[in-house]
């Protein structure tokens, strides 16, 4: 089973996430600049809401990997919106990606919403989200 994590964090949030998911599974957390190198049967991305939207980096990851992604499982924070998934869909949709219904989602700090977060226990549930999505795969 190889597994990877990609992520774009403009502010740092969906990072700490990337890197509790990393950890909990053995493996570095990388950005989405760098390209997945060979077929992956798991790849954990995460991504986070910009003026309602998801990055362009995360949507070209998704374009350019496409064939090197076995199963997709979408993580991300946002200040409001409780998730990426459905435009990380669409995405996977229109490139013939598997997205797996299982998710992670948590609240990310904006201005004066959401101090502190992630915090602690949201990198635990990130790690656990992860291991179980790992163990359901094996
Ligand atoms: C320019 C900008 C626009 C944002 N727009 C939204 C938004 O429309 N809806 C929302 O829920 N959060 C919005 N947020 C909050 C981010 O989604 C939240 O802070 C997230 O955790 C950022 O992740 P990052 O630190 O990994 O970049 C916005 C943040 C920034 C910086």
């Amino acid at each position: 089973m190889n597994i990877a994590v990609r992520y774009y964090s403009k502010g740092g949030n969906t990072k700490k996430i990337a890197e509790a998911i990393a950890q909990a599974l053995g493996v570095e957390a990388e950005t989405v600049d760098r390209p997945l190198d060979e077929k992956t049967d798991m790849v954990f991305l995460g991504s986070a809401v910009y003026a309602n939207g998801i990055d362009e980096s995360v949507k070209r990851f998704l374009r350019k990997n496409a064939d090197n992604i076995g199963t997709l499982y979408n993580f991300s924070t946002a200040a409001i919106v409780p998730s990426t998934y459905q435009q990380v869909k669409k995405v996977a949709d229109e490139n013939g990606i598997t997205l797996s219904p299982r998710e992670f989602h948590c609240k990310g700090s904006f201005l004066f919403l959401n101090a502190g977060r992630p915090n602690e226990g949201d990198r635990t549930r990130a790690a656990a989200f992860a291991k179980l999505a790992r163990q359901d795969a094996e």
